[in-house]
């Protein structure tokens, strides 16, 4: 569907701001690199904990960061073989989530019906990635009886395309990004392209204008004309003098519950969100630059590179950002009531796909849970 690129304005759904996720998406919730054999990383998923872990054939698994004995953190354990150790009673636990030993338990003894569970994790462009939302079968008059999560919807979706990932014609540049925000207000930083005003002191982008706009049920496309001049047009290659200005087009593409930002083949960032809790986000960016220089000069110069043009050129963009970000964060708590005037009709429809999104999700859980039993009341 083609919206119209024009809006008078309209007030900002609070709706917006009180969202969960669709839990039906990979999420990035690691670097790869961060996760050392031998070790255990706490993540969390909008605010469910994992712990992952690599297990003796270094595959990623992830399981709850709880232990079903007595509720302890996992992650306060190690990991022993294929099994991860919970660290107060060393209850062993394999990537199934099944209790595999109890230490103080003599062989002959039968092994308690204790079931962590697990989560579909998959490593793949230096990212763990985690679906989460996978349906989970649990007896909730028997706590014991956990079984495992039905991984149908997971092993059906795919992961994002990231095509340029092993090409040496381009540069990647890791970024990282941590923000004390909703994913939400997040989302439509990246989707507004109209704040190109905060960045005027690094010499950023300017003169926006919204050339066109498509939106579907899992995806909001807007295609910018934007220009630059200085050093950033220089460093993309588009001028060749320091002070010339060069207009291009570049597409901003939310695909849930990432993105895929396109500037006509000179560079592209793939942006991927996690949602971690009401008040707090990452991302894990990759940007790649087109290099017009000899590929082994590339491979030789990428360690240096990558770590220069992250901290000088990207970084200063995504502090500023931060600092915006966490701004409308803590006016939005002081009054959540207050509406807020939004002119950027991308921007509206970025909040129509997160809001469909978590509605779609939210309709397809299970709405009765069984309770458990009711404890008998003891009379004097
Ligand atoms: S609490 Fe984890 S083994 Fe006892
Ligand atoms: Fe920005």
């Amino acid at each position: 569907m083609e919206l119209a690129t024009t809006l008078k304005g309209q007030a900002v759904r609070n709706q917006v701001r009180e969202i969960g996720i669709n839990g039906n998406h990979w999420y990035a919730v690691a670097w790869a690199t961060d996760l050392k054999p031998k070790k255990i990383l706490p993540v969390t998923v909008w605010q469910q904990s994992i712990a992952l872990f690599r297990d003796a054939q270094n595959q990623v698994q992830a399981v709850e960061n709880v232990c079903p004995h007595k509720g302890v953190a996992m992650d306060k354990g190690q990991v022993k073989g294929d099994a991860i150790a919970c660290a107060y009673h060393g209850w062993e636990f394999n990537g199934q989530g099944e209790c595999v030993n109890i230490p103080y338990w003599n062989s002959e003894q039968k092994l308690p019906c204790a079931q962590l569970q697990t989560f579909a994790v998959q490593e793949k462009y230096g990212l763990i990635w985690i679906f989460p939302g996978d349906p989970l079968r649990v007896t909730r008059s028997d706590p014991l009886r956990v079984t495992q999560r039905d991984r149908s919807l997971a092993d059906s979706t795919p992961l994002p395309d990231i095509p340029q990932y092993d090409d040496p014609n381009w540069l990647m540049i890791p970024i990282n990004g941590h923000f004390k925000a909703h994913f939400t207000i997040c989302n439509e930083n990246t989707m507004d392209v109209f704040h190109g005003y905060l960045h005027k002191n690094l010499q950023g982008w300017f003169d926006p204008i919204l050339l066109k706009l498509q939106e579907t049920e899992n995806s909001v496309k807007a295609d910018y004309q934007v220009s630059y001049r200085g050093v950033m047009s220089k460093l993309l290659g588009l001028g060749k003098v320091g002070d010339c200005v060069t207009t291009q087009v570049i597409s901003v593409d939310y695909r849930y519950p990432n993105y895929v930002n396109d500037l006509q083949g000179i560079s592209s960032l793939y942006l991927m969100r996690l949602p971690i809790a009401p008040q707090e986000s990452r991302s894990f960016a990759y940007m790649f630059l087109k290099v017009r220089l000899p590929k082994r000069l590339v491979n030789l110069l990428r360690p240096v590179l990558q770590p220069i043009i992250s901290n000088l050129l990207f970084m200063p963009f995504l502090r500023q950002d931060i600092e915006m970000i966490e701004s409308e964060q803590a006016n939005y708590l002081k009054d959540p009531q207050r509406r807020y005037v939004e002119v950027n009709p991308a921007i509206i429809a970025v909040q129509r796909l997160m809001v469909r999104q978590y509605q779609t999700f939210a309709n397809q859980q299970p709405s009765h849970v069984e309770t458990p039993p009711q404890p008998e009341v003891m009379s004097r």
